[in-house]
This record gives C-alpha cells, sequence and structure tokens, in this order.
C-alpha cells in the first residue's frame, strides 16, 4: 500500500449537530430553541407562490402559530433521530467504523433552559457528561459546538437573540459553564456553526425573529442589523475563546465557517472582480476571528453603505485578545459567479447560486460537486491564516433505497465521498495542515436546511421518516464498510471493493 499523506493520529470521523439528532425537545429539563420551529420542506404546488423565507426560519407570526397549534404542524426537529434516547447504540455503529473523532454539538437550551437561568439545569449536563464518556470509552474524541443553530427560543422572543448583548452575556455564561463541566473530557471545541450564515439566515444563526412584513422573506437585505448581530456574535465568540484558554490551557477552540469558494464565470476581469467582491463578504468572518481586527476592505465597504458597528468599550481589545486556535469549514460545493455592474457591491444573500458550473455534475439536491474545488480551497485558507483546519462537514445529500435484506448499496456516496478524500490528501500534500475529517451526518439525520429525514447523508441508515414514522432502528449501509476501511488505512484505500456486507 502507498504512502498515507495523512499524518499519524489524523482526526477521521463524522458530524451531528443536537437540533438534528437528540429529538427529545421536551426532556429532561430542556427549553425551546429556535430549530423546534422548523417545519418540513414542501416543494409550492402549480399555481402556488413560491416560499422566499428558508424552511429552516419562522417569522413572528409563524412561530405564535406553530406554538399555539403544534399539532397542525410538522417540524421534525423535534424528534431528530432519538439520540437522546439511543446514543448508546448510535454511537457503538461509529465506534465499529473506528471514529477517532465525533463532531456534536450541546443543546443551549438543556442546559440553560431559557438560555439565560440563574443555575444550570443539571440533568442537561449529565447527559452530556454520559455522552462523552461513551465517546471515549469508544476511543473517539468529542470536538464540540457550542451553538449549532439553536438558539434558546426565550433569549430569541425576548431580546431578538445575538441582536442584543444580553444574549452576548448569557453565551458567555453558558460558553463558562461547560468549559468548568467538561474540563478534560473535551479537548476541541467550536463557537458557532457557519457564523458567516447570520448574513443569510439570522433566524437560524442568531435567534433573529422578524414580523411578516409581507415582502416573502424579511430577513432580506437589512445589513445594518446582520452585521450588527455578526459583531455581537464576534464578541461571543472571543468571549468564549478566552474563558476556554483560562480554565483549560489544555484545549483547543476554533471558528467554524460554510466555505464559499467562487470561481469567475468566464475570464473576463470584471467577474473576477466580483469575485473579488464575494470573498471579501465572506473571508470577512474568518478574518475577524482569526486575525482579530475589521479587515480595511469591510470599514470601507460600511463606510460607503452608512454601516455603523455599536461597540462596547473593550470591544476591540476581546476581539484581538480571543482569536481562533485553529479554522473548521463546512465544504460542500463552489460558486460561480458573474460580475453584476455594481461599483458597491452587495453581498449575495443566498447560499446556493443560480448560475451553474457546466463542468460540474449536480446532487440531487442541485448542489454542485467539485472535488477538486476542495483542494483549491483549502490552499486559500492555510495561505491566508497559516492555521491548522478541521474539515467539520463535508459529505452527500441523497434519497437512498434499501434492499430485501435491509441494506443499501449507496455506491454514489462512496464516489462522492472518494473523490473529495482524495483532494483532501493532495491538499495536505500540498502543505496544507488539515488534522481532521469530519464527514457530515454519518448517521441518517434530519436535515437542517429542509427538515427531511430523507436527504441522507450516513454511513449508518436510521429507519424514520420525513413524518416520524419507522422504528429508528439503525443498520449499515455499504459506505459504512468503506468508511472503516478509509480509516483503518489513514485514508490510503479508497477503493469501492465491498462486495458482500450485513446490514
Ligand atoms: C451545513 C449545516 O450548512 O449543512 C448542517 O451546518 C447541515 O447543519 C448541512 O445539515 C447540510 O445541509 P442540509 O440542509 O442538507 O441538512
Amino acid at each position: 500500500m502507498s504512502e498515507s499523506p495523512f499524518p499519524e493520529g489524523f482526526l477521521w470521523g463524522g458530524a451531528t449537530a443536537a437540533n438534528q439528532i437528540e429529538g427529545a425537545y421536551n426532556e429532561g429539563g430542556r427549553g425551546f430553541a429556535t430549530s423546534d420551529f422548523s417545519v418540513l420542506f414542501k416543494k409550492p404546488k402549480e399555481g402556488e407562490p413560491e416560499n422566499h423565507l428558508p424552511h429552516n426560519c419562522a417569522t413572528a407570526q409563524q412561530l405564535g402559530e406553530r406554538r399555539a397549534h403544534p399539532e397542525r404542524f410538522n417540524m421534525p426537529k423535534r424528534r431528530g433521530i432519538d439520540f437522546y434516547h439511543r446514543y448508546k447504540e448510535q454511537l457503538g455503529m461509529l465506534g465499529e467504523m473506528g471514529f477517532k473523532v465525533f463532531r456534536m454539538s450541546i443543546s443551549w437550551s438543556r442546559i440553560f433552559p431559557n438560555g439565560d437561568d440563574p443555575v444550570p439545569n443539571e440533568e442537561g449536563l449529565a447527559f452530556y457528561d454520559a455522552v462523552f464518556d461513551e465517546c471515549h470509552r469508544l476511543g473517539m474524541e468529542p470536538l464540540v459546538t457550542l451553538c449549532h443553530f439553536d438558539t434558546p427560543l426565550h433569549l430569541a422572543e425576548e431580546y431578538g437573540g445575538f441582536a442584543s448583548r444580553h444574549t452576548v452575556d448569557a453565551f458567555e455564561r453558558y460558553a463558562e459553564t461547560c468549559f468548568r463541566r467538561y474540563k478534560g473530557k473535551v479537548k476541541y471545541w467550536l463557537t458557532f456553526n457557519e457564523i458567516n450564515n447570520v448574513l443569510t439566515n439570522p433566524y437560524t444563526c442568531s435567534g433573529l425573529i422578524l414580523p411578516d412584513d409581507g415582502s416573502g422573506n424579511p430577513y432580506a437585505g437589512k445589513w445594518q442589523l446582520k452585521y450588527q448581530i455578526s459583531h455581537n456574535q464576534f464578541v461571543a465568540s472571543a468571549k468564549a475563546v478566552i474563558k476556554c484558554h483560562e480554565i483549560d490551557p489544555g484545549a483547543k477552540i476554533g471558528n467554524m465557517t460554510c466555505r464559499l469558494e467562487n470561481y469567475a464565470e468566464t475570464s473576463r476581469p470584471e467577474d473576477q472582480l466580483q469575485v473579488l467582491f464575494e470573498d471579501h463578504f465572506n473571508w470577512f468572518y474568518s478574518d475577524i476571528q482569526a486575525k482579530g481586527e475589521y479587515p480595511y476592505y469591510i470599514r470601507s465597504w460600511f463606510k460607503k453603505n452608512g454601516i455603523e458597528i455599536e461597540m462596547e468599550p473593550g470591544d476591540e481589545e476581546i476581539l484581538k485578545k480571543g482569536t481562533v486556535d485553529f479554522l473548521s469549514i463546512s465544504y460542500y460545493m463552489t460558486y460561480i459567479m458573474r460580475y453584476k455592474g455594481l461599483e458597491n457591491p452587495m453581498p449575495s444573500g443566498s447560499l446556493v447560486t443560480h448560475l451553474k458550473n457546466r463542468y460540474l455534475e449536480m446532487s440531487a439536491w442541485g448542489w454542485p460537486i467539485d472535488p477538486i474545488g476542495f483542494r483549491i480551497t483549502l490552499n486559500h485558507i492555510y495561505d491566508r491564516y497559516h492555521l491548522p483546519i478541521f474539515i467539520a462537514e463535508n459529505g452527500l445529500g441523497q434519497r437512498d433505497e434499501r434492499d430485501s435484506k435491509g441494506r443499501v448499496a449507496d455506491d454514489y456516496r462512496i464516489d462522492y465521498l472518494a473523490r473529495h478524500i482524495e483532494q483532501l490528501g493532495k491538499a495536505i500534500e500540498d502543505g496544507v495542515d488539515v488534522f481532521g475529517y469530519a464527514s457530515w451526518g454519518p448517521l441518517d439525520e434530519v436535515s437542517s436546511g429542509t427538515s427531511e429525514m430523507v436527504k441522507r447523508y450516513g454511513f449508518v441508515y436510521v429507519d424514520a421518516d420525513d413524518y416520524g414514522n419507522g422504528t429508528y432502528d439503525c443498520s449499515r449501509k455499504k459506505s459504512f464498510y468503506w468508511y472503516k476501511k478509509v480509516i483503518a488505512s489513514n485514508g490510503v484505500d479508497l477503493a469501492n471493493d465491498i462486495v458482500d456486507y450485513p446490514a
């Protein structure tokens, strides 16, 4: 076998989020989170108006209805995959594959039901103790996101989530509580999941609830508000980094952004200029979290657009002191940019670009598949920051069919992952310092964007449908055996040669 490009001790594993796996939304003293109100995506029927609000969002009116009449709505994140009750069985499956790392998140409202209660909920704290102990028993390092798209509802309703500094203070206390309690058990932390999504989805990322203004998407535009929220989350994140270093000097703490690698549509310099504009809106997030200050390009853009960030005394010092130890990203696709003719650019405000790259295939959900883009993006990140990188998410959402023996021959998933892992290896050979790879959704889980169960990413099939029917039992897909081999060979054996396998 050839030599592995992956360093010894490379953290192979998978990634999840509390709001997509735990279920038990009203058990163990947990309070409501914003994610408990996401409804199942429904394609508009012919003639019906398209809904421009992301499906994991809710307006104030929708929230009121869903709260008053939950029986009328399908809210799958309340069910997850029942990890809360089945974590031993489910983690056991990952242990069997040889996972070295399990990325998960803590549900803030399990620890502080309202987000800002005077005393933490012991039952919630004990639940995560048990999960971390189980991870260690199975030889997996837990890598924990403090806030993955589930702001406590109380903070969202009463304070507008991170639009208020009250939520920043509450987050700092929550983070401190976690660092103290789990010192020695958790070595790797992340602050906010995909913090750059504040620009596209401040309900999901930041707990901002807005009334329905009749526009179809009341969250569109509103740059002043979104950049203020971003600032508040930068401060919250930096405060958490500082606390983490004080409380547990042995731990490492990183940020997490959704990596948006952009290509120019043509070699027209104007298209390349559009790439530059769009890149600035994205790099801005990791620039602040890694370098600790507002970059020149955003200061000038703020000035041109009359955006004034309200800072509290000491904020700039906090940002400087609270820079991250490592960077983490989700990587799913790349984007095409065409010049928009605007000298004063605006962020695109949408994640999925409508311009198609004719050289790339698309997933069933319309996401372009670009393994080489993975190598390119990793080089760009490393070149910019020279900090270690953890791959917090990468994977293929697909419908899976089980055969009569309950098996899933998910060759498409194996193919997707093999091609990405190959490019990851090349990036490491290029000299990029990557210390771990967590494929998204190793156990099928509820989709973040659409709340579907049928959009599956897993090596492990979870018997549940979009409506909560099914046994919720786990079985092994073909990719389960393939990934096990990948881990055992430290990324060398990527061949899809699994012939016979039990479910
Ligand atoms: C990332 C999120 O944006 O993409 C995850 O951090 C999410 O929570 C993943 O699940 C895949 O998106 P989706 O919508 O297919 O679940």
